[in-house]
């Protein structure tokens, strides 16, 4: 499967995952602008905050209770769509997960 992060411009870069990868870490082994997950996953920073594309925000399982606790604090605005990379997977069926990176991450 693929991961595809779209920039706040439009521009987009799609990168092959596995499915156990989050999206944080493909983000952060990639080098991809905007997502900086200081905390490597450990649901402590909200810096790995996207937006799930909103033709696969169902595609996708809901947040668990303390994901949802940390979406609160995220620096950027937090949307019905927002979620942790680090918490996101690509799911199966799909190959290939859209998010959006927001404007900010602190
Ligand atoms: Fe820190 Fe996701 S990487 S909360």
């Amino acid at each position: 499967p693929r991961v595809r992060f779209v920039q706040q411009d439009g521009s987009g870069r799609s990168i092959e995952v596995g499915r156990d990868v989050s999206v944080m870490l493909a983000a952060v082994r990639n080098g991809i602008h905007g997502i900086d997950g200081e905390c490597g996953g450990c649901l402590d920073c909200a810096t790995c905050h996207v937006y799930v594309d909103e033709e696969q925000a169902s595609s996708v399982p809901q947040p668990s209770e303390e994901e949802l606790e940390l979406l609160s604090a995220v620096s950027g605005e937090r949307k019905p769509n927002s979620r942790l990379g680090c918490q996101l997977k690509v799911p199966a069926p799909l190959d290939e997960l859209v998010v959006h990176v927001p404007a900010r991450q602190s």
